[in-house]
């Protein structure tokens, strides 16, 4: 009797949770204020995903070309444009590229900081002194470093997990983890006209990715195509533009990714060949034992 009691008070626990839960989920949607972002196909998805290099080569001079204006990379070091498994550039480009810029020297002994050439050690210059410089050329609002960027979005799933298990075991299954790529991309290229009835603040310009879709970045692309110039033979357009730049900040991002999966695919490997050891193993101790 007792414990048919307090199974029953068990279960009707469980049924309460299980509806907060679903409202709570159905509350979130209807209030949902991030736009569904389209998910892109990238060389660098999936669990055998590598970053293509020539792509990482045109996207950072999209970015340099475009971005640098408003938006630093400081966590990348100009020896990083030359090593394996990014971009790839040839260590002579790279030295040249980083003498063209001027950043602090250490003191001299009468304590005077000069400029001097970079070097590869040197961490890509930033385009402001300071956050306050940067908030005041940009009416007030703070472009944001852009080495992580595509760490620190990510793309909102259309409804909580619980009521899409299917999508959450497609994305377990494929090793889903371009959310930010997806999102910058969607960002970066998603800017137009408001739509009627829609007012613009001050400065602000519409994009249909952002969230509340008023952001204080104009469009970067709004030069069409043509805006940078590519040496590889690959169209020149707006939507390569994005696509490359994104996945340049996806490796700035995640700048070990190739090693990090190349090494995930081998420790599986190594423990499905344990486990088949160890089937073999069980079956010789247990053999005698009937
Ligand atoms: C004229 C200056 C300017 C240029 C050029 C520019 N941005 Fe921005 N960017 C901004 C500002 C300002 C913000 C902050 C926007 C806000 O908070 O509303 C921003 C924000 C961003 C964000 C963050 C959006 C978010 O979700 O918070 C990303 C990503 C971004 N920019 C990418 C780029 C890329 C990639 C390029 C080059 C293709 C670029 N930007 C060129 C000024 C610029």
């Amino acid at each position: 009797m007792f414990t048919i009691h307090a199974a029953k008070k068990g279960v009707s626990a469980l049924l309460l949770a299980v509806a907060l839960m679903v409202s709570a989920g159905m509350a979130g949607a209807a209030e949902q204020e991030h736009p569904v972002i389209e998910r892109q196909t990238w060389t660098f998805s999936g669990l055998f995903g590598k970053y293509d290099d020539a792509q990482l080569q045109r996207g950072f001079r999209v970015y340099t070309d475009v971005c640098s204006r408003c938006h630093g990379i400081n966590r990348i070091y100009f020896r990083n444009l030359a090593e394996p498994g990014g971009p790839a550039f040839p260590v002579a480009a790279v030295k040249a590229l980083a003498a063209t810029f001027k950043v602090d020297d250490a003191p001299n002994e009468e304590g005077k900081v000069k400029k001097r050439p970079a070097l590869l050690t040197d961490p890509f210059p930033s385009p402001y002194k300071n956050e306050q410089e940067a908030r005041f050329s940009q009416n007030g609002a703070l472009p944001p470093d852009l080495s992580l960027i595509t760490k620190a979005r990510s793309a909102e799933a259309e409804a909580p997990f619980y009521r899409v298990p299917d999508h959450m075991i497609r994305d377990i299954l494929t090793g889903y983890q371009e959310g930010g790529a997806d999102y910058v991309y969607a960002y970066i290229t998603g800017f137009s006209e408001p739509p009627a009835g829609v007012k613009l603040a001050e400065f602000m310009n519409y994009n249909k990715a952002f969230p509340g879709h008023q952001t204080a970045m104009p469009n970067p692309f709004a030069g069409g195509d043509g805006l940078v110039e590519y040496d590889d033979g690959t169209p020149r357009t707006v939507e390569n533009y994005a696509r490359d730049v994104t996945a340049f900040l996806a490796w700035a991002g995640d700048p070990k990714l190739e090693e990090r999966k190349r090494l995930g695919l081998l420790v599986i490997g190594y423990l499905l060949i344990t486990v088949v050891l160890l089937g073999f193993a069980k079956r010789r101790v247990w053999r005698d034992v009937h």
